[in-house]
């Protein structure tokens, strides 16, 4: 992790040149032990775990039980990537057709396992299709605590305030 640190730091300086930034994170190895002391679950939804946070970039934990999704949302016009450390996802890409009324396209669905790296994303839903728990790691350049929620049944946007659900492996 702190390797993985460090060449973000140096990605930061150049604005994170997206094919450098993607092969950093894919070719970084995250160990047990790390994986471990950020893994929290909860039965409510999907859980946040900030492992790494300055004005630059984040790096959180996400941890998915069966069913569990992320709704379709954007990601404020910065760069995101995230990396399948274990399970399998669903991915739902879209782009705008139109905002009033709220028509989005779906451009892409994408089932992601382990070693996959999505990004940088745009607007996606994520939820973990499979009956097993499901672990991502995400880096976000730069750090954003509210994203844009796009609710196709009710055709409205919303703004959704971002959580943790701990912090340096320690519940909020
Ligand atoms: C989140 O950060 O809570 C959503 C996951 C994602 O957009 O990839």
């Amino acid at each position: 992790m702190k390797s993985l640190i460090s060449q973000l730091k140096k990605h930061s300086l150049y604005d994170f040149p997206v094919k450098d930034v993607s092969s950093t994170i894919l070719n970084s190895e995250i160990q047990e032990n790390i994986i471990k002391k950020y893994s929290h679950f909860s039965k409510s939804m999907y859980t946040r775990n900030r492992i790494f946070r300055n004005d630059d970039f984040e790096i959180i934990l996400l941890c998915w039980l069966p069913n569990q999704m992320a709704p379709i949302h954007g990601h404020e016009g910065e760069k995101c990537w995230f990396k399948v450390i274990n399970g399998s996802l669903k991915i739902n890409n879209y782009s705008i057709k139109s905002l009033a009324p709220l028509e989005l396209n779906l451009e892409e669905k994408i089932t992601a396992s382990e070693g996959y790296l999505d990004g940088p994303a745009d607007i996606h839903s994520v939820e973990n299709c499979s009956n097993k728990p499901v672990v991502t790691l995400h880096i976000y350049a730069n750090p954003y605590d509210t994203c844009t929620v796009y609710n196709l049944k009710e055709k409205r946007i919303d703004k959704l305030k971002m959580n943790y659900h701990s912090i340096d492996g320690k519940l909020c």
